[in-house]
């Protein structure tokens, strides 16, 4: 189906959850992100925080570093980066996992890319009545190193009531099967929320099972397909849609930037783990 008619889009998302749109971002400004998230590592003073980002064991996730970085940037570490000694088996510049979770609001030129006005009318186009730009993520998905992302819900960690988000996921690298690409399962979205990620009344996170049914595994006779993309592919991604990345096994990074909204029109609960401060709220386009 083509997608150059907002009806188009509009169908496309709600049949299979999620929508593929090439060469939305040029080169050039691929290759300007890519070099500001250069600079943003070569900043960061790993004594600052010996973080591991890890989706596998959510816990250990569960510390300051991450849950008061909803309006900050902060850099976290591949959870393969560290010797057993506790030094990093790479150089610094190829131990960091992710930049997150307020790119989009600290620093202008993330802040341009994601105030896109057509990233506006798309979001209009699939429904969206008045966006928030709730977290930004520059994911690098080491050479080597680059962990998998294991299947889930992006409204499992952005919960609205009812559920609204939208991920922008835009491949800043070409992304393949063999360097960790995205796959989704699509029409997958319709099957209903099966957790939540929230923060615990006395501190630290948990994962709030609401339908315990496992995922199908994952293989392409399940229906799982690979959303392999080429720098400057944008992927919209329905907050229902069951999606995942594998490990990069390969010799090249797969760099990738994503920025999820949530519609100001739904609630946004006080138990969700990523919350801004009042004086900080998070912004429109
Ligand atoms: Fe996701």
């Amino acid at each position: 189906m083509p997608l150059d008619t907002a009806s188009h889009r509009r169908a496309a998302f709600d049949r299979d959850g999620f929508l593929v749109i090439e060469d939305f971002a040029s080169p050039a400004d691929c290759a300007a992100l890519i070099r500001r998230a250069g600079d943003i590592v070569a900043g960061f003073d790993p004594a600052e925080a010996a973080s591991v980002f890890s989706t596998v064991n959510q816990e250990k996730t569960s510390d300051d570093w991450f849950l008061t970085s909803g309006d900050q940037v902060r850099c976290f570490f591949e959870e393969g980066a560290f010797a057993p000694d506790g030094s990093l088996r790479q150089p610094l510049d190829l131990s960091i996992n992710k930049i997150g979770h307020a790119l989009h609001d600290r620093d202008p030129a993330f802040d341009r890319f994601s105030r896109d006005p057509r990233l506006a009318d798309l979001l209009a186009d699939l429904g969206m009545a008045r966006p928030l730009l709730m977290q930004s993520m520059y994911i690098f998905k080491q050479p080597r190193i680059g962990g998998e992302v294991v299947c889930h819900q992006d409204a499992t960690f952005l919960y609205s009531d009812p559920p609204t988000v939208i991920g922008l996921w835009f491949a800043l690298q070409d992304a393949t099967v063999d360097n960790g690409c995205m796959w989704a399962l699509p029409g997958g979205h319709r099957a209903g929320l099966k957790s939540r990620f929230v923060r615990r009344p006395g501190g630290g996170v948990r994962m709030d099972v609401l339908d315990p049914t496992p995922w199908p595994p994952v293989s392409p006779e399940n229906g799982y397909v690979p959303l392999e993309a080429k720098a400057g592919t944008l992927i919209v991604l329905h907050g229902l849609l069951p999606h995942l990345s594998g490990p990069n096994t390969s010799d090249r990074s797969r760099h990738a930037y994503a920025v999820h909204c949530v519609d100001a029109a739904a609630s946004y609960p006080a138990d969700n783990w990523l919350q801004r401060p009042p004086s900080f709220p998070a912004r429109g386009f």
